[in-house]
C-alpha cells in the first residue's frame, strides 16, 4: 500500500497507531484538558487571559448602544419594518412605510442606474429585498454603482504595503486584480463572457517584480455600506467595538431580506409541502418549488428535478457515500480525495470503505497549499470509481482546478463528487459546465439559513442512486410487501423536509444574484489580496496556505503565541474569527500545523475592518495589552 493510500479502519478497532504515538496523543489529550469546544487544539500553553479589554456582556454593549456611544452606526435602511402588516396575496400595492423609513421607490420606477458612472460614496445602496410573489418590492436606486476600472473613488487604505517578493511563503506570485472592466456591464445578472469569466484570480497575474497595484476602495465594485446595512447583525458591538464578522467559512451573516422571508413564510405560508390540497399547502409548495428553481439557476444545473435538498454539505456527502457508495463500490475499488477535504469529505468515505472494503488515495499538495494535479492523475486508474474534491479549501482558501479535477475523473470512468461548500459563496459555479457527477454546498455559507443544502446530480448518476432515507413524500405507492419510489427530487427526500429554510435559501441566493457573484468574487478577492501581504509582514506571522488561487481564507499562526490565545484576544476586539483545526486536520498537518488563526471574508467585510483586524495582530505580536 502507497503512502497516499488509506484502507479504512473503525475506530473502535484495529487502530493502524504505534503506542508511541498513543502515548503523545494521550499527553496532548492531557494538555487539553481545559479546552473549551471540539474544534480547539490540544494545548501545551494554557490560553492568556482575555487581558484588559473587560468582558462586557451584550447587555453592556447595548447599554452602550442605547446612550448612543456605539461607534459604529451603518445607515439605517428601512425593509419591512416588525408590526408592519403585508397585504394580503391579491393587493399588490405598495407596502405602508413605517414612521421613520426612508420612503424608497417601487422597482418598476426605479431608474437603472447601474450602467451610470457613480456619483461618488453619496450614492445609497442597494436594498432590494426579499420580495413576496405578491407584494411590491421596495427598491432604493443605484444600489450596485461601479465608478470605472481604475479610479479610486475613496480614502486609500493607510497600512503599510509589503512588497510583493517579500511575502514569505507566497510561492508562484500574487494573483492580479482582476480586470473589473466588465463592471460597467448593464445588466447586474449578466455573466461575462470570455475572458472576463476568467478574471477570477487568473488574469493578469504580475512578475514579482512588478509594482503594487492600487487597492481599490470598498465602493469601486459596490456600495459596501448599502450591502452593510441590509445585514442587521452587522450592527452589533462585542465587548464594547463593532462587530467585525471575519468568520464567514464557518457561517454568514444573514441580510434582512431572508430574516424577513422565514418570517413571511411562517405568517403566511406555512404548511407541509404536497400532501394537502388546500391554499397554504399550494403556496409553501410554490415557496419551496421556488427556491429549488432558484437554486437551478444559480449553480447553472439543466432541471430542477436534479436540485436535492438536504441537511448541508455533510448530509449531500452522507447520502452519496452510503447510497450511490454502497451499490456501486466493491472490495479493492478506489476513491480518491485530496488532502485538503473538510472531515466531511473524508469520514463520509472512510465509513462506506469500512462496509465494502474500497480504498480512498489521497492527493497530494505543495507546500504552498497547491493541488498537485500530476499526482492527482497519477492515483487514478481502472479501479477508480469515485472522485472526491472541493473546489475551494475551508483550510487554506486554496481553489482547486475543479474542471480538471473531472475531465481526468471521467477518463478514468470514475464519478465526480464536487464540495461546493466554500466555493458556492465566492465563485460563480456552472455545474452544467464543469460536468461534475454530484455537486454539493450549504446555505448557511451563502447567507441563507442553517439545517438547508443542496445535493445536485446529474439525471444519470442520480438514476443510479438508491434512494437514502425511507420513509413519507418519496414513495409512490406502498403495500406492506414492498414500496414504489417517487421519481426525482422527492426520491431523495423522505418526510418533513426544511421547507422554510429552503425558501430562505431561495432568497438568500436571489439576494446574492442582485449583488452579482461576479462581483462579490471580484471584491473579495480585492479583500483578500489587501490583507494578505500586510498580514504576512507583521513580526511572527506565517501564513499557512498560499496557493496560487485562493478564496476568502487567510489562515495563519503566530510565533509565541496559540491560535485559541489570538483568537481570543482578536475577540476582545470584537474581531470574530475561527482558531482551531477547522474540521480539516489533515490539510493542517501537512502544512506542519495542528491549528491556525483563520479569518475568512464575505463580500459585507470592508478594508476598514481589514485595517483594524492587522493592528490587532500587530499588537498581540508586540505583547501588547489585547494578548492578555
Ligand atoms: N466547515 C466550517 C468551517 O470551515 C464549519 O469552519
Amino acid at each position: 500500500m502507497s503512502t497516499s493510500e488509506y484502507r479504512s479502519v473503525a475506530a473502535e478497532g484495529d487502530l493502524p497507531i504505534s503506542e508511541a504515538e498513543l502515548a503523545a496523543l494521550a499527553t496532548q489529550l492531557l494538555a487539553a484538558s481545559i479546552r473549551p469546544g471540539n474544534d480547539s487544539p490540544p494545548q501545551t500553553v494554557p490560553p492568556a487571559p482575555r487581558g484588559s479589554v473587560p468582558d462586557t456582556t451584550s447587555a453592556a454593549s447595548y447599554a452602550a448602544a442605547a446612550a448612543g456611544a456605539e461607534p459604529f452606526a451603518p445607515p439605517a435602511v428601512f425593509l419591512e419594518a416588525p408590526g408592519v402588516t403585508l397585504p394580503p396575496p391579491s393587493s399588490p400595492g405598495p407596502e405602508p412605510i413605517p414612521p421613520g423609513a426612508v420612503p424608497v421607490a417601487p422597482r418598476g420606477s426605479a431608474p437603472d442606474l447601474t450602467t451610470a458612472p457613480s456619483a461618488g460614496h453619496a450614492g445609497v445602496g442597494v436594498v432590494d429585498v426579499f420580495t413576496p410573489p405578491h407584494l411590491e418590492v421596495f427598491a432604493v436606486p443605484g444600489g450596485i454603482v461601479p465608478t470605472g476600472p481604475g479610479v479610486l473613488a475613496g480614502p486609500t487604505p493607510s497600512a503599510p504595503v509589503a512588497p510583493r517578493g517579500s511575502v514569505p511563503g507566497w510561492l508562484g506570485g500574487v494573483p492580479g486584480i482582476p480586470d473589473l472592466s466588465f463592471l460597467s456591464a448593464p445588466e447586474l445578472t449578466s455573466a461575462p463572457t470570455g475572458d472576463e469569466a476568467n478574471y477570477y484570480f487568473t488574469s493578469g497575474v504580475p512578475a514579482l517584480s512588478a509594482p503594487v497595484p492600487q487597492i481599490r476602495d470598498d465602493h469601486e465594485i459596490f456600495d459596501v455600506n448599502a450591502i452593510r446595512a441590509d445585514f442587521p447583525i452587522l450592527r452589533e458591538t462585542v465587548h464594547g467595538k463593532p462587530l467585525i464578522w471575519f468568520d464567514n467559512a464557518a457561517t454568514t451573516q444573514k441580510p434582512q431580506a431572508v430574516i424577513d422571508r422565514l418570517a413571511y413564510f411562517y405568517a403566511h405560508e406555512n404548511s407541509n409541502i404536497h400532501r394537502a390540497a388546500h391554499e397554504l399547502a399550494a403556496r409553501a409548495t410554490d415557496a419551496y418549488e421556488e427556491a429549488r428553481d432558484t437554486v437551478r439557476r444559480f449553480i447553472g444545473a439543466p432541471k430542477d428535478e436534479q436540485i436535492i435538498f438536504v441537511r448541508g454539505t455533510t448530509e449531500a456527502i452522507n447520502l452519496v457515500a452510503q447510497s450511490w457508495g454502497a451499490k456501486h463500490l466493491g472490495p479493492g475499488d478506489e476513491i480518491v480525495i485530496t488532502i485538503l477535504e473538510h472531515h466531511a469529505n473524508i469520514v463520509p468515505w472512510q465509513m462506506i470503505s469500512q462496509k465494502t472494503g474500497a480504498i480512498i488515495k489521497v492527493a497530494p499538495v505543495d507546500d504552498a497549499g497547491n493541488l498537485l494535479l500530476g499526482e492527482f492523475e497519477d492515483l487514478l486508474g481502472p479501479r477508480t470509481k469515485l472522485v472526491a474534491a472541493t473546489q475551494v479549501s475551508n483550510a487554506l482558501g486554496t481553489v482547486t482546478p475543479v474542471d480538471k479535477i473531472v475531465e481526468l475523473g471521467h477518463r478514468y470512468g470514475a464519478r465526480v463528487l464536487i464540495d461546493g461548500a466554500q466555493s458556492t459563496p465566492h465563485i460563480p459555479i456552472d455545474v452544467s459546465a464543469t460536468g461534475a457527477d454530484f455537486f454539493v454546498f450549504s446555505g448557511h455559507k451563502i447567507i441563507g439559513p442553517t439545517g438547508i443544502g443542496v445535493l445536485y446530480g446529474t439525471e444519470e448518476a442520480l438514476a443510479e442512486t438508491p434512494p437514502w432515507q425511507g420513509g413519507g413524500n418519496m414513495i409512490a405507492d406502498v403495500t406492506i410487501e414492498r414500496s414504489l419510489y417517487q421519481g426525482l427530487p422527492n426520491k431523495f427526500e423522505a418526510g418533513t423536509g426544511n421547507i422554510a429554510d429552503a425558501v430562505g435559501l431561495g432568497e438568500a441566493l436571489r439576494y446574492v444574484e442582485k449583488v452579482g457573484i461576479d462581483r462579490i468574487a471580484a471584491y473579495e478577492h480585492a479583500l483578500l489580496e489587501y490583507a494578505t501581504p500586510r498580514l504576512a509582514d507583521i513580526d511572527g506571522v506565517r501564513l499557512v496556505g498560499t496557493a496560487d488561487e485562493k478564496a476568502s481564507v487567510l489562515s495563519f499562526v503566530l510565533a509565541g503565541h496559540q491560535p485559541l490565545e489570538v483568537g481570543k484576544a482578536l475577540n476582545a476586539e470584537g474581531i470574530a474569527v475561527r482558531a482551531g483545526h477547522h474540521c480539516a486536520q489533515p490539510i493542517l498537518r501537512r502544512m506542519g500545523v495542528e491549528t491556525t488563526v483563520r479569518p475568512s471574508f464575505a463580500f459585507y467585510n470592508t478594508f476598514d475592518e481589514i485595517d483594524v483586524f492587522l493592528n490587532a495582530v500587530r499588537r498581540i505580536a508586540e505583547g501588547g495589552t489585547n494578548t492578555g
